[in-house]
């Protein structure tokens, strides 16, 4: 039987929110769209691409390609407008996210970004970092809902580190608060000790309207999936997961539907190798998810294949593969091109209500995996091992035939 790929909810149905229609849409706003291309005039959404650094420009350049042929064949239509970020527009313009940048994306329908850092800028001061661009972008764009789903895909369940039976049939969902926690928190800074010493420090601090907004979108989406939340936190050490822990709990009160659990982040750690499949949907903060995620998509054999989705209550979202740069193998036709191609899938799903045309792309990626395609990151023997062009082009092969009833 094919497999699923639940990206992220089990219903079609956005989970929270959608964004608005574009803005140069003929259609008038409603929540979800059906598209129905047949008769209705094409729609057109403005998506600003931010190719970034190292493998970064070759994943958004198969993406784009996979997203401008599903679109077509749905009766949409893409204004893509390229614009720099991370090393690629330090180069260029000696800062990491220009004003540009950051007006394009904002007054975009969606965000498409691939990847930014390289050992070239990894010493630069921190407001020259290409990560720093990065914050600043998800702090602009006011995304402070990410959401990283691992899916075990069967054709890949070799792939994990994991063995078969532990790692066979996982499919959760991180949902990481974005923008707030120790990331943003002050004070924040280098100083001396009363002993005269170098200091570093952070804050890790959460309000409430922060805990509340990202635990209502973590109880929607397990609602739509199985119903399962678990919310990662410290509180028996942290103040600030102390108060996190009370206000999912009161939110919970609103969601009777929704199972909730309570877990230490270093139980959280050992669970999600020990036993992944006891997993839906987990709720954490800033920091917890960053490091959780990374784990979890460790499950599925490669953080190639996985995408993200950063939202926030109005305006753009932010499409990612969760990879980095990869500077390794840059601009050698080696990157794995599928969690690019997947973000691009839940850009249309929950950046604009286009569930019709994100399904062509996650059932193109599976008859791509069950065609025996790989790159090298997921290659095992049997298999073709191709590079990022030829997966790519083996994806719009399967975008442009009908859709299997199967899948
Ligand atoms: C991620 C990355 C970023 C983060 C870095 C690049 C700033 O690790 O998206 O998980 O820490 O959030
Ligand atoms: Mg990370």
């Amino acid at each position: 039987m094919a497999a699923s790929l639940h990206l992220n909810v089990r219903s079609l149905n956005a989970p929270f929110h959608l964004k608005p229609v574009a803005k140069q849409s003929p259609r008038p706003a409603s929540s979800i769209r059906c598209a129905s291309a047949a008769a209705a005039p094409p729609k057109r959404y403005s998506i600003t691409l931010l190719p970034g650094d190292g493998i970064g420009p070759e994943v958004i350049s198969v993406a784009k390609n996979v997203l401008k042929l599903a679109g077509s064949l749905e009766g949409i239509d893409f204004i893509f407008q390229e614009m720099p970020m991370g090393g690629a527009a330090l180069d260029l313009t000696g800062v990491p996210l220009p004003e540009e940048t950051l007006s394009a994306a904002q007054k975009a329908d969606a965000v498409l970004l691939g990847a930014i850092g390289g050992y070239k800028w990894d010493k630069n001061e921190k407001h020259l970092k290409p990560e720093t661009g990065l914050l600043q972008l998800r702090e602009g764009l006011k995304v402070f809902a990410n959401l990283r789903p691992a899916t075990v895909l069967p054709q890949l369940v070799d792939s994990s580190t994991l063995k078969k039976d532990v790692a066979e049939g996982v499919d959760l969902m991180v949902v990481r608060e974005l923008t707030g926690g120790i990331y943003f928190g002050k004070p924040r800074g280098f100083g001396t000790n009363e002993k005269g010493e170098e200091i570093g420090f952070n804050t890790e601090v959460y309000a409430t309207y922060e805990i509340d907004r990202i635990a209502r979108v973590a109880f929607e989406i397990a609602r739509k999936r199985r119903g399962q939340l678990c919310s990662v936190d410290k509180a028996n050490v942290l103040e600030a997961s102390m108060l996190w822990r009370k206000r999912i709990t009161a939110i919970a009160a609103d969601y009777p539907d929704v199972e909730l659990s309570h877990m230490y982040v270093d139980n959280a750690a050992m669970q999600l190798v020990r036993y992944p499949k006891q997993f839906d949907t987990i709720v954490t903060n800033n920091i917890f998810g960053d490091i959780l995620s990374d784990e979890a998509s460790m499950i599925t054999g490669s953080i190639g294949m996985l995408p993200s989705a950063s939202l926030g209550e109005s305006g753009p979202g932010l499409f990612e593969p969760i990879h980095g740069s990869a500077p390794d193998i840059a601009g050698q036709d080696k990157a794995n091109p599928l969690a690019t191609i997947l973000s691009a899938a839940m850009l249309l799903k929950y950046g604009l209500g286009e569930v019709n045309a994100a399904k062509r792309i996650e059932n193109a990626v599976l008859d791509t995996l069950n065609k025996g395609f790989r790159t090298g990151d997921i290659y095992s023997a049997g298999n073709k091992l191709v590079g990022c062009k030829e997966m790519g082009e083996a994806v719009l092969k399967s975008v442009d035939s009908p859709v299997p009833a199967a899948m």
